[in-house]
C-alpha cells in the first residue's frame, strides 16, 4: 500500500477549513435590511465548524489531477453548501429534531424554524449560483457538468432520496442490501459527487473515472458506518452533536444489522478496498488514501 506517513492530514484539514470559511465569508455579506436574519443564519450554519470532509475530498482529487486550487475551492464550497443545507433540514423538528450541530445550537434553535427552512433553501440555491458562475469556471461545459453532477447527487436519486428512506427506516424492516442502498443515497452520493467534481475539473473523461468512482463508493459507505458507530460509541462533546439518536428513534443502521465489531471491520475492509482502487496513481493518491483512513478511524 502507498506510504501515507508523509501526509500532514491535520494541516490539510486546517487549511481547507480556513479556505472554506473564507469563501463563505466572501459569498455571504450581511445585508442591511430585513434579510439580515436569513444571512446571519446561513453564516451560523456554514462558518466556524464542520470537518469539511467533502471539500477536502474534492480539492485532493483535483490537486492529484493537477487542477489549480481556486476553482477547486469554489466547487468544494458548492458541495459544502448542499451538505450544510441538508444538515439544517435534517435537524428540524419534523426530521431528527436536534438542538446541537457542530458544537453549536442548530439553526432552528439559534434562530427559528422558518428561518432554518429558508436558510437551507438559500444554501441550496447558492451552490448552483457558484457552479454556474463564469468567474469560477471559464469553460461552459465544465460549469454544466459540475452543476448536473451536484444536482443529481442532491435530489431524489441522491441525498433527499436517501433521507426519505432513512425516515422510514424506523418502521420498515430494512435488510443489509436496503440499508446499503439507503446510505449510498443519503451520504454516499454527495461524497461521490465531491470526487467526481474533482475529476471533472481535472478534465478526466468519464471512461477514465472508474478507479476514482470505486474509491468514492467505498469511502462513502465507510463514512456512514463511522457515523453510525459514533452515534453508538461517540462522545457528544467531541462529536459536536447528540449521540444515541439512532437507537432512540429505533433506526436500522449498519450497527444494528452487523453489531459494533462487525460494522467496524466492514468499514476497515472498505478503506483497504478504497485505497486499492487508486493503485494506478501511486504516491500521488497518498492524500486521498490518508483521508479514507481518517474517515474510518475518526472520533468526530
Ligand atoms: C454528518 O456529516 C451527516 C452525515 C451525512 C452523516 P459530517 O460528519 O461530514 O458533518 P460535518 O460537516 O463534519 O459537521
Ligand atoms: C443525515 O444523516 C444525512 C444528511 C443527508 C443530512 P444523520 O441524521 O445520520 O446525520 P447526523 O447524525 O444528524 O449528522
Ligand atoms: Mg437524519
Ligand atoms: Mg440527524
Ligand atoms: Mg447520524
Amino acid at each position: 500500500m502507498v506510504d501515507t506517513s508523509g501526509i500532514k492530514l491535520d494541516a490539510a484539514f486546517t487549511q481547507i477549513q480556513q479556505d472554506i470559511d473564507g469563501v463563505f465569508d466572501e459569498l455571504l455579506p450581511v445585508p442591511n435590511d430585513t434579510r439580515r436574519r436569513l444571512v446571519e443564519a446561513m453564516r451560523h450554519a456554514t462558518m466556524g465548524g464542520g470537518k469539511r470532509v467533502r471539500p477536502l475530498l474534492l480539492v485532493a482529487t483535483a490537486e492529484m489531477l493537477g487542477v489549480a486550487r481556486d476553482p477547486a475551492l469554489r466547487a468544494a464550497c458548492a458541495v459544502e453548501a448542499i451538505h450544510v443545507y441538508s444538515l439544517i433540514h435534517d435537524d428540524l423538528p419534523c426530521m431528527d429534531d436536534d438542538d446541537l450541530r457542530r458544537g453549536k445550537l442548530t439553526v432552528h434553535k439559534a434562530f427559528d424554524e422558518a428561518t432554518a427552512v429558508l436558510a437551507g433553501d438559500s444554501l441550496h440555491a447558492l451552490a448552483f449560483e457558484i457552479l454556474t458562475d463564469e468567474r469560477s469556471f471559464t469553460d461552459p461545459f465544465t460549469r454544466a457538468e459540475l452543476a448536473r453532477t451536484l444536482a443529481s447527487a442532491s435530489g431524489m436519486n441522491g441525498m433527499a432520496g436517501g433521507q426519505v428512506m432513512d425516515m422510514a427506516a424506523d418502521s420498515a424492516t430494512y435488510d443489509l442490501p436496503t440499508i446499503t442502498r439507503l446510505q449510498q443515497l443519503k451520504t454516499g452520493a454527495l461524497l461521490a459527487a465531491s470526487v467526481e467534481m474533482g475529476a471533472i475539473l481535472g478534465k478526466l473523461q468519464p471512461e477514465g473515472r472508474a478507479p476514482l468512482r470505486s474509491y468514492a463508493r467505498d469511502v462513502g459507505l465507510a463514512f456512514q458506518i463511522a457515523d453510525d458507530l459514533l452515534d453508538v460509541e461517540g462522545d457528544e462533546e467531541t462529536v459536536g452533536k447528540a449521540v444515541g439518536k439512532d437507537s432512540e428513534q429505533g433506526k436500522q443502521t449498519f450497527v444494528t444489522l452487523m453489531g459494533v465489531e462487525g460494522a467496524r471491520n466492514q468499514s476497515r475492509a472498505l478503506m483497504d478496498q478504497a485505497a486499492g482502487h487508486l493503485a494506478q496513481y501511486g504516491s500521488d493518491a497518498a492524500l486521498l488514501i490518508a483521508l479514507a483512513k481518517f474517515i474510518v478511524e475518526r472520533d468526530r
